[in-house]
């Protein structure tokens, strides 16, 4: 990534982080009250350190359809608050039972399997909130924003991935078109949702699908490289177990077609989420984002 695109992400991030912890100051339990507990389990998963590629989305598709990209900082943490509630679910024991997250102790291991289950459906909660009482959107936008991540978590986005991933344990053999319809719904929906936010606030509707496409290739190309990651990288490296797909007998991209040939569909993915990205101008910082979520070793 050239240095001008580099600053960019830190700043998505940055910023990300500036208004997430604005966030718990005006949201979380006081020190002295009973709900001091569930913000700080919701707030310790939140703010340890996640790469805020989906608000990154959210921001830059805004600000190349010419938008104000601090109005879309609200559905950029919005959906940064339902990623990070996917997480702390997607580790419990009842899931993939991961016991580190973003290089710490994951949510229901600092905090108790109760508490990470509340502290991920509040934040759930707390992403609806945030765009219902923002007052820089119009409430238009907020309606569509609503409408669209209410979709993409549900019975048809994420949750219905985490559903099918739930049959994918001890040995079961899952076909490539099976494991892709899956990673399009418990990875590429959400990622979708947020170059789609970013597109709503900016008030480019006519630009939707084509944001939508590149969010879908995009998020496949991400969730093939997590399972190729799985195998190739390091816990420390990676801040969550290595193998851990392995362990519970989960068929991955990875696991079935092998590494290298996954790399090769990670890489012709990306390629095709770049084809999308060509209707938008000023598009270089999601081009190079791609190619370095292609390399990444984390
Ligand atoms: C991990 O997402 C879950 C997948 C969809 C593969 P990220 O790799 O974006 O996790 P963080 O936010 O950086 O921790
Ligand atoms: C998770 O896929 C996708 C979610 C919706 C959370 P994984 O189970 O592979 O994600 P990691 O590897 O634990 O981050
Ligand atoms: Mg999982
Ligand atoms: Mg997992
Ligand atoms: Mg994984």
């Amino acid at each position: 990534m050239n240095d001008i695109n580099a600053a960019r992400l830190t700043e998505y991030s940055e910023m990300t982080n500036t208004r997430l912890l604005r966030y718990k100051e005006r949201y979380g339990g006081k020190e002295s009250d009973y709900q001091h507990e569930i913000t700080e389990a919701m707030w310790y998963s939140l703010m340890s350190g996640g790469k805020r590629l989906r608000p990154a989305l959210v921001l830059d598709f805004a600000r190349i359809c010419g938008g104000d990209v601090q109005a879309a900082l609200v559905p950029a943490c919005a959906i940064e608050m339902i990623h990070t509630f996917s997480l702390i679910h997607d580790d419990l024991p009842c899931m993939d039972d991961d016991d580190i997250r973003r290089g710490k102790p994951s949510c229901h291991k600092a905090y108790g399997e109760a508490m990470a289950l509340l502290a991920g459906d509040a934040l759930e909660d707390l992403a609806f909130q945030v765009i219902a009482e923002d007052d820089r959107l119009s409430d238009e936008k907020k309606v569509k924003l609503i409408a669209e991540l209410s979709r993409a978590v549900g019975t048809d986005g994420m949750i219905g991935g985490q559903v099918i991933d739930m049959d994918n344990v001890n040995g079961a053999v899952f076909s490539v078109d099976k494991l892709l319809d899956m990673y399009a719904m418990k990875t590429s929906a959400l990622i979708s949702c947020a170059c789609r936010m970013g597109v709503i606030c900016a008030g480019r509707f006519d630009m939707l699908g084509r944001a939508g496409e590149f969010g879908r290739q995009l998020g496949l190309a991400f969730q093939i490289t997590d399972d190729i990651l799985d195998i190739t990288s390091t816990t420390e490296q990676l801040g969550k177990p290595v193998g851990s797909d392995r362990e519970q007998g989960k068929s991955t991209y990875a696991a079935v077609m092998g590494v290298e040939a996954s790399e090769k569909a990670a890489a012709e993915l990306s390629q095709k989420a770049e084809q999308a990205l060509g209707g938008f101008s000023d598009n270089g910082f999601l081009m190079e984002l791609t190619e370095y979520l292609l390399r990444r070793n984390k």
